[in-house]
């Protein structure tokens, strides 16, 4: 079978890197791809906000089964316009992704039915969102309704920081997705991720992770889409699992059924594990960035079949084995980001990097120019690592790290710190 993978993150190499493993390709597409996706997988350059050059982009290559790999296509109806073309692929139609694309839609599922999340009130104006904000207490947690890349939450410490973004957001902050606000309360605790691949019906947990979304050491610093992970999340054991599974992700899954827009797809339950145990933070209807390269690095059965079991409807009888080693991702950025930051940087020492020991070096964004590798987002490369602990995993995926020779480049050096300090109290 033919295969297309959408997208051109670290997330889509590591799915490429995943599925150029199965025995069941014939051919492994990606669109458009990046520098490190090439050497697993042929690249095309479409635009994949065009739904319908995917569609005859599929028909020309006679492609059997299509991944959707970044939340926008899923929200703006990829998978339902390549369902009525015939063509089989993986992720939500766009109804189940409003999960995703409308916070508003997620937080009243919840309260419709009774999901454990942060409480919260959905406001189209400033006016009515500033006489809210006057009763109630700090910090607060201010979020554009749509879609905004990760950057649309903003936490408020006081009154008049609440009000200044109201006014901000309703000012055209985030554009379109911030004409509609969710208000929340400020919840505490550790966070973790949580993935399960659902058919609609049937639920087939994956790994869990946990990420560092801050820029800098010790989690401080602005939010990014994500600086590096690991998996398994120690927090996550074998009773917050089934706590998260039975009362958020089962009464998710059959409340989408209920509401008519059955969720197939990977379902990511970002959660806050609190005193009073998991509660959702939100929902992505993809899988997380860069949490999918360590789910790839531990998974121990072919990808394809479950993916295609999610698409078919034939998850119960889908088994999916895991490496027990944990594995880290560092993620690598360009100077600047998440600000402004250069980019066709050019990056040497990857091959040396990739050499290294149970580490693969995935690509984020990059392109290849004259057999150079050129960086051309704000994160660039995922360094991903296997270890015996999260330690040794860490400690192979930093000694890569310095072998990659990239002076506009920067990473975190403490991925991980929360699994490490466990280990050493052990
Ligand atoms: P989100 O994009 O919804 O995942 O939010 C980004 C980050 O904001 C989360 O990973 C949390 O660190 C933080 N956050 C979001 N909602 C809340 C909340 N209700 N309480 C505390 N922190 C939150
Ligand atoms: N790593 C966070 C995300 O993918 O949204």
């Amino acid at each position: 079978m033919n295969v297309l993978v959408v997208g051109s993150g670290g997330r889509e190499h590591a799915l490429c890197w995943a599925l150029s493993k199965s025995d069941q390709i014939n051919s492994l597409f990606c669109a458009p791809g990046n520098g490190g996706i090439e050497e697993v997988a042929n690249c095309v350059s479409l635009d994949i906000a065009d739904n319908q050059a995917i569609v005859r982009f599929c028909q020309e290559k006679e492609i059997g089964f299509v991944v959707v790999g970044p939340e926008a296509p899923l929200v703006a109806g990829l998978v339902d316009t390549l369902d009525k073309a015939g063509i089989s692929s993986f992720g939500p139609r766009a109804a189940a992704a409003a999960l995703e694309g409308s916070k508003g839609f997620m937080k009243d599922l919840c309260r419709d039915y009774n999901i454990p999340t942060a409480a919260y009130e959905r406001f189209s104006d400033a006016g009515s969102a500033k006489d809210y904000l006057k009763n109630q207490s700090f910090p607060i947690v201010i979020k554009a309704d749509g879609l905004a890349a990760g950057k649309g939450v903003i936490i408020a410490q006081n009154l008049q920081e609440a009000e200044e973004t109201v006014d901000e957001i309703f000012g055209g902050l985030f554009g379109g997705a911030g004409a509609e606000i969710v208000i929340e309360e400020f919840m505490t605790g550790e966070e973790a991720s949580f993935f399960v691949l659902t058919d609609g019906e049937n639920i087939l947990p994956l790994a869990t992770a946990q990420d560092h979304k801050a820029v800098g050491d010790g989690d401080t610093g602005p939010n990014t889409g994500g600086m590096g992970a690991y998996s398994p999340a120690p927090v996550m054991d074998d009773a917050m699992i089934k706590q998260t599974i039975e009362t958020i992700i089962k009464p998710t899954v059959a409340a989408m059924k209920d509401r008519g827009c059955p969720y197939t797809g990977v379902l990511y339950a970002g959660l806050m594990i609190t005193s009073e145990g998991p509660k959702l933070i939100e929902y992505n209807v993809r899988f997380g960035d860069p949490e999918c390269q360590v789910l790839c690095a531990r998974m121990d059965s072919d990808l394809l079949p479950a993916l295609m079991a999610t698409a078919n409807g034939t998850l119960a009888s889908t088994v999916l084995d895991w490496k027990p080693d944990p594995a880290l991702v560092v993620v690598m950025a360009a100077e600047g980001y998440p600000g402004s930051y250069v980019k066709n940087t050019e990056i040497n020492g990857l091959s040396q990097a990739n050499a290294t020991e149970n580490v693969i070096v995935l690509h984020a964004g990059t392109k290849k120019e004259d057999n150079k590798i050129l960086s051309t987002g704000g994160r660039v490369l995922g360094v991903t690592a296997s270890g015996a602990s999260v330690t040794d995993a860490q400690t192979s995926a930093y000694t890569a790290i310095s072998k990659i020779d990239w002076p506009e480049g920067f990473c975190r050096k403490d991925i991980g710190w929360r699994a490490v300090k466990r280990e050493q109290e052990q």
